[in-house]
């Protein structure tokens, strides 16, 4: 097991839409684990791949991030049902460090995924989780959180943006 440096904004890989996963070998495994640790380390509610530089579709999505954590891995996940009218909630994420906006999602969602034993899996999810789920799927299509945000919170957003582009630009030299 191992933490991952986690990929912070602007760098492109959060931009690159990820491919599917094909093969579910100990390598996969093993980045999964890797995945939870790292998520785990983090204090985060959830991890998609794309933000440990991995451009395959692959999260983890705490779904009991209120009680003692149950941190589940989809493979290929896909969201199957969504329902209730979207609700406005906080939300920040790990390659934003220090940026929270708030962002419409849908209050329950059903994902179907694949597990690492190649089996197809559903999961329901609510609150915390829903909005967790929806956040890391879109990861997998280079969508980021900061831009569903309403226009009045994007603009309040911008020099909090302005800063991450000034020291990613700083600490790669782009
Ligand atoms: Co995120």
């Amino acid at each position: 097991m191992a933490i991952l440096p986690i990929r912070v904004y602007p760098d492109p890989v959060l931009r690159a839409p990820a491919q599917p996963v094909t093969v579910i070998d100990s390598a996969l495994r093993q980045l999964a684990a890797d995945m939870v640790e790292t998520m785990q380390d983090a204090r985060g509610v959830g991890l998609a791949a794309p933000q440990v530089g991995v451009g395959q579709r692959i999260v983890i999505v705490d779904f009991a991030p209120d009680e003692d954590g149950d941190p589940r891995v989809l493979i290929n996940p896909v969201i199957i049902k969504r329902s209730g009218k979207k609700v406005l909630g906080e939300e920040g994420c790990l390659s934003f460090p220090g940026l929270r906006t708030r962002i419409k999602r849908s209050p329950k969602v059903v994902v179907e995924a694949q597990n690492l034993d190649g089996e197809i899996v559903e999961y329901a999810a609510e609150g915390l989780s829903a909005r967790a789920v929806q956040h890391e799927l879109d990861h997998l299509d280079g969508m980021l959180f900061v831009d569903k945000a309403g226009p009045s919170d994007r603009q309040s957003l911008m020099p909090e943006l302005e800063e991450l582009e000034h020291n990613y630009e700083e600490l790669h030299q782009v």
